[in-house]
């Protein structure tokens, strides 16, 4: 018996800052085998993230084997999810990398964007993103200022796609996060390039998220690979979050909360980023973005202090304190993004005392971490004209009760945490499942929503008010003390 094509299971692998995670899914029996392998970035002092471009590499491979072999049945196709802004210079001759991947948290291209801080309005105005370290553009611009000029500088998805299939491509909405894509007309933007010194660069082409790029034997077989498309905007999809006024929210090593807007582009008046969420068919839809740099890495970091074992503590360590005891904690350990733009910033830990314990610490971050989350959720509502409704949320740190209780409160909104774990690799499964038959909409390949637990707001407004009050204070206190 052979199945329809289009029922066969497929390979989804969403390529993380932190690990590697592969499913395979099929679309009548879900996810029938999964495989994850760790990466570990480097952090170096001066806010430098790099990675090794072979430890990427082996992770998806790795990772991809091993769903396959726990599903021990043949898939008909792969996806890809990518980290996004991560780059690294490599030849595309031998596809060997010539630099590390400077990690998108890494923050050494503050320099570029202080030199083109007289374009940044005009660079947000073409690409929709405000000028920060964070995007890819100066990030390839630092490296051929300082590292090589030699081979092509691109997004680690580039580099991934290349190894696997030998093609030179990136999804619209990967190319998105770059600062050098033209928003409206998402093809490569000659002023951007130039104004980045990338003018002569070979650039790979841009296609949509879903259709055949290759083949690739990485993973065993000889598989085509039919899905490409950057992380948070594969967990939007998964996250089917379509309805005006909804967004979703995954906690990963950041927190990154997006919307969709549609068929238009727009460009944030809020602080936060306008870019592509997906192209099918020629077809593209928008999103609004804003970013939580440091979600579990700033509970990491806490794990390294010792004041917690990891995430597992968050709960059983919080719950032993009723509040944060007059702690605040603005967990800016990587610099503040949306809606502040001050990756220049570090976190602040204030109103200590000798009675502080662990759980009010773990406490004040999660509330440091929710207070962020709520800010862009407000900036997202000014930005559409309409309160959100509510929010879907997916990632390691939605675990956590604590945490997303105390963004409940602070959002007063329902908070919605999937019952499907891994939503990216979920959005990776469904562009992967509608490049193999274009003739299937989307909606169809997107798995059916369900929450595993809601969490309503226990607190009220006034409430609310004053602790997202304290946290703001706190940024603001912060922003005084390190000017521009
Ligand atoms: O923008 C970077 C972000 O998409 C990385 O996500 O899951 O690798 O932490 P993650």
């Amino acid at each position: 018996y052979e199945r329809s094509p289009e029922r066969r299971p497929v390979l989804a692998v969403d390529q993380g800052t932190s690990g590697t995670k592969a499913l395979v899914v099929c679309p009548e029996r879900g996810v029938i085998g999964s495989g994850a392998a760790e990466v570990r970035p480097r952090f170096l002092p001066g806010g430098l993230v790099e990675a090794d471009p072979a430890d990427l590499l082996a992770s998806v491979v790795d990772a991809g084997r091993r769903a396959l072999a726990d599903a021990g049945e043949p898939v008909a196709a792969v996806g890809l999810a990518n980290q996004g802004e991560t780059v690294l210079a490599w030849d595309p001759a031998t596809g060997e990398p010539l630099t590390d991947a400077l990690v998108w948290q890494d923050r050494r291209a503050e320099s570029v964007c202080a030199g083109l801080a007289p374009h940044g309005e005009e660079l947000r105005r073409i690409t929709g993103l405000p000028l920060d370290p964070y995007f890819a553009a100066p990030k390839m611009a630092w490296i051929r200022r300082h590292l090589t000029r030699r081979g092509v500088v691109t997004t680690s998805d580039v580099w991934l796609v290349h190894r696997l299939t030998g093609a030179f491509v990136t999804d619209a909405a990967t190319a998105g996060r770059t600062q050098l894509l033209d928003l409206d007309d998402v093809t490569w933007s000659p002023r951007a390039l130039e104004l980045y010194g990338l003018a002569d660069e070979r650039l790979p082409r841009v296609v949509d998220a879903a259709g055949p790029v290759g083949t690739t034997t990485a993973f065993g077989p000889e598989l085509p690979l039919t899905g490409l498309l950057v992380d948070q905007q594969a967990a939007l999809l998964a996250q089917d979050v379509t309805a005006p006024g909804s967004a979703k929210c995954t906690y990963g090593t950041g927190a990154f909360l997006l919307a969709q807007t549609g068929g238009r582009p727009v460009r944030s008046e809020s602080g936060l980023v306008g870019c592509v969420a997906w192209r099918f068919a020629g077809e593209t839809s928008y999103c609004l973005d804003g970013q939580v740099y440091t979600a579990a890495s700033a509970v990491r970091w806490l794990a390294d202090l010792g004041v917690i074992g990891g995430a597992a503590d968050l709960d059983p360590v919080g719950s032993a304190v009723p509040d944060t005891g007059g702690v605040t904690f603005v967990p800016a350990l990587a610099g503040l993004a949306a809606p502040w733009w001050r990756g220049d910033l570090r976190g602040s830990l204030t109103g200590l005392g000798l009675d502080t314990t662990p759980g009010h610490l773990v406490r004040a971050l999660c509330e440091g971490i929710a207070a962020q989350v709520a800010s862009l959720a407000d900036a997202v509502a000014s930005d559409l004209g309409e309160p959100l409704t509510s929010l879907r949320v997916d990632g390691g740190l939605t675990r956590s009760a604590l945490l997303m209780q105390t963004q409940a409160d602070l959002l007063q909104r329902p908070v919605e945490v999937s019952a499907l774990p891994d939503v990216t690799a979920l959005g990776a499964a469904a562009v992967a499942r509608v490049g193999l038959h274009p003739a299937l909409p989307v909606s169809e390949a997107v798995p059916a929503w369900r929450p595993s637990a809601v969490y309503e707001p226990r607190v009220g407004a006034a409430e609310a008010a004053e602790r997202l009050g304290g946290f703001r204070a706190a940024v603001a206190a912060l922003m005084e003390r390190t000017p521009a």
